[in-house]
């Protein structure tokens, strides 16, 4: 635990250029604990650090300050987080604190299948782990060439789905380059030490937060505190998570409350603007003066989910989940920073991504649901949704507490959860799954034969931990053998041209042998849509949408005939969570349909039951997929590979074939690209040739300046293709 009160003064460290008066003008004078700590470790010498503290400990001022002496000295810094969210907020922080020292900082986040060259002009280069994973598929030749790699929330490495691609990227990393500096940051965990060990790294642990947290239970109509104390709250509703939030609001804080279903968040958001309509108390107590949500009623899609947060929020009230549009997340988010909301109910995909910190953090349950089973939260997980509670410079004290269903759940709760301890970040590198990719994607990087394969994984937490898990990897690539993505000798391991490719498009080996499968057996030039969209999505690589159950059985019915009709004997080759995935690919095939057929996406989302945010994760990842398959038919020249990527545009815009040109076209999408169309606009063409005024007067809705936009780009599209 951090052992010093020490100060340290930004002034006394040797630092490059201006950084020391841009940090004063950002108020930043004395160190934070675990920074002064880090410091001493030796941050600004070159060593490797493992710093686990808590939220808003200041970990990310440690990546700068590394950052600005590798960048200061000709060096190359890379920084990894797991969201977008959180490459594009340090990124706004490292360009203006890196460029004056001549830092030349860079962002991608973006498609897999891009070597994006523009990043060898950089010296700071910000990207999501699997966005560097990607860049090691293409070999990036720069990446031959780092000096620092900052891994920010390196808890990570645990997770069973993204865990693995982190692993083998700082194992590739550390492979590549002997001397490199490694800063993992991770929040508060048990066994950092062992990370410590894994990257030769000295150790910062602190539990140091700039507003301290008090933590308690809520049970009856009372709040027992983590120090034994207790507290009486007021019953607003009778709901308790409820009437735990507004005691904090009474107090003029702001309040959190994480639930775990979707549906909770809306409805218990709900039930406090409906209390709020008729009891004169609650409305004095959250409404604000003007609603902060007028935007969302101008705009022509998502009326109705529109319409439900502009209701709410006039009485200060708001709800946050993953099926929200981005714009609809991102309203919400501004009007609870602006304290506009008093009151913001949300499930956990919240705390993971944007930093918004409450007065009081409501866990309304410790458990979660998922595939109709509910399972008790971790205490890792519980300690993030926590550490969201208190505002710097706001608050003077932060405040989580835990609703309990009855009494032993609060002693569960209080034992387990509040004086508990995370559980230790282990190695999850060892399932068929990551290997399949991970071994790939090692192989097809060209680290020279089987030894070098080896020497990779070698640098892995697994191999530190457990040791190399040689025959997992052996096991793998005879898998990869098999579907024809390596080729190997006795110690000699390559990728064949079709095995590179597919480890740059991302995409899981055996979702590779699929579409390979499908193309095989259907060698037409144009295939029938509904079968491209199936083999494209047939895989565990996309996002599909939920039947309702009761449609299941009849689906998987329908599946069963319809893949024997592709040729698969159902009854030996397949299990029965592939013949699932069938039936839950057939459905959403139906969705992407209408998609391509330009029905209106609200009448989608009704007919199907789709939230906005679900709605867009399904189209894009259909997207890739229709893309991937395309190069592969390309890479094995199959008649269909033009019209795959013709499907590819129709799937991402949704749009029908005969509008395709026109989506390249900026300010028009599906909706304009028919009216378009409709006007006589058939192809680019007869864009390149009209006037601005005449396209403005023919498309409802379109000025004149946007119309004398479409037709430069169109013109220049006509060019390019001459
Ligand atoms: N030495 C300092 N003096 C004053 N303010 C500081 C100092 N260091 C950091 N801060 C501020 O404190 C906040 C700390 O946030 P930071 O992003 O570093 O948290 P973190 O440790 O990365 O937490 P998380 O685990 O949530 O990512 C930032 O707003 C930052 O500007
Ligand atoms: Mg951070």
């Amino acid at each position: 635990m951090s052992s010093v009160m020490e100060q340290v003064s930004v002034d006394e460290l040797p630092l490059p250029g201006r950084l020391r008066e841009l940090l004063a003008e950002m108020g930043i004078r004395e160190l934070f604990p675990p920074q002064v700590e880090a410091v001493k470790k030796g941050l600004l010498d070159g060593r490797s650090l493992v710093v686990s503290s808590p939220t808003g400990s200041g970990k990310s001022l440690i990546a700068l300050l590394a950052a600005a002496r590798v960048v200061a000295s000709g060096g190359r810094a890379v920084y990894l987080a797991p969201l977008r969210s959180l490459v594009y907020e340090r990124a706004v922080e490292w360009r203006r604190l890196l460029e004056p020292l001549g830092g030349r900082v860079a962002v991608a986040t973006g498609d897999y299948d891009r070597t994006e060259p523009w990043l060898a002009d950089a010296n700071a280069v910000l990207v999501t782990y699997e966005k560097l994973d990607s860049l090691l598929r293409h070999r990036v030749a720069w990446l031959n060439d780092v000096d620092l790699v900052v891994v920010d929330e390196a808890h990570y490495v645990g997770d069973s789905r993204r865990g693995p691609v982190l692993e083998t990227v700082i194992a590739r990393l550390k492979t590549m380059s002997e001397d490199l500096q490694v800063v993992a940051m991770s929040a508060t965990i048990p066994n950092a030490e062992e990370l410590a060990e894994w990257l030769g790294a000295e150790l910062v642990v602190s539990d140091w937060r700039p507003v301290p947290l008090r933590e308690g239970v809520a049970y009856g109509s009372r709040i027992t505190w983590d120090d034994g104390s207790e507290q009486r709250i007021a019953r607003y509703t009778g709901t308790a998570s409820l009437d735990v939030a507004l005691d904090a609001v009474a107090e003029g804080g702001q309040a959190l409350i994480f639930v775990n279903r979707r549906r909770k968040a809306v409805e218990l958001a709900s039930r406090l603007a409906e209390l709020a309509t008729t009891r004169l108390e609650l409305r004095r107590l959250l409404a604000p003066e003007d609603n902060p949500l007028g935007g969302l009623l101008e705009r022509s899609e998502h009326r109705e989910l529109n319409r439900l947060l502009h209701r709410l929020a006039a009485y200060g009230v708001g709800f946050h989940h993953a099926g929200l549009a981005a714009y609809q997340r991102e309203a919400v988010e501004n009007a609870f920073r602006r304290r506009v909301l008093r009151v913001l109910v949300a499930t956990p995909t919240l705390a993971a991504g944007v930093n918004l910190p409450a007065r009081r953090v409501v866990v309304d349950s410790m458990y979660r649901y998922s595939g109709g089973k509910s399972t008790p939260i971790t205490v890792a997980e519980y300690k993030q949704l926590a550490g969201r509670a208190g505002r710097p410079g706001l608050d003077r004290e932060g405040e989580a507490v835990i609703v309990a269903r009855d009494r032993r759940q609060a002693l569960h709760a209080l034992q387990a959860y509040i004086h508990g301890s995370p559980e230790p970040v282990l190695s999850k590198l060892v399932s068929e799954k990551a290997l399949r990719s991970q071994v790939l994607a090692v192989v097809a990087s060209g680290v020279g034969g089987r030894g070098g394969v080896k020497k990779v994984f070698e640098n892995t937490l697994y191999a530190k931990t457990y040791g190399l898990p040689d025959a997992h990897i052996e096991k793998t690539i005879r898998l990869l053998e098999d579907i024809g993505l390596v080729a190997s000798g006795s110690g000699t391991v390559e990728a064949t041209s079709l095995g590179r490719r597919v480890a740059e498009l991302y995409i899981d080996p055996l979702t590779a042998k699929t579409m390979l499968r499908g193309l095989s057996r259907i060698r037409t030039k144009r295939m029938a849509l509904h079968d491209a969209l199936f083999i494209a999505i047939w895989n565990t690589d996309s996002v599909l949408v939920r039947p309702p159950r009761r449609l299941m059985l009849h689906l998987e019915a329908e599946a069963e005939e319809y893949l024997e009709g592709l040729g698969y004997d159902t009854y030996s080759e397949l299990d029965a969570a592939s013949i699932a995935l069938a039936a839950q690919a057939l459905y959403t095939v139906d969705v992407l349909v209408d998609w391509i057929m330009e029905t209106p996406e609200d009448e989608i989302l009704a007919k199907y039951g789709i939230d906005p945010g679900d709605f867009r994760a399904v189209t894009e990842a259909a997207a890739w997929l229709v893309y991937s398959m395309q190069q592969l038919a390309a890479e094995t020249k199959h008649p269909a590979a033009h019209w795959l990527s013709l499907l590819e545009t129709m799937v991402k815009h949704g749009v029908r074939e005969d509008v395709v040109e026109l989506v390249k076209l900026p300010h028009i999408g599906r909706v304009r690209a028919r009216l378009l169309n409709r006007a006589g606009f058939m192809d680019l063409h007869s864009v390149a040739r009209a006037s601005p005024e005449e396209l403005a007067a023919k498309v409802p809705g379109l000025g004149v300046a946007r119309a004398a936009e479409i037709v430069q780009a169109a013109r220049r599209l006509v060019q390019e293709r001459r």
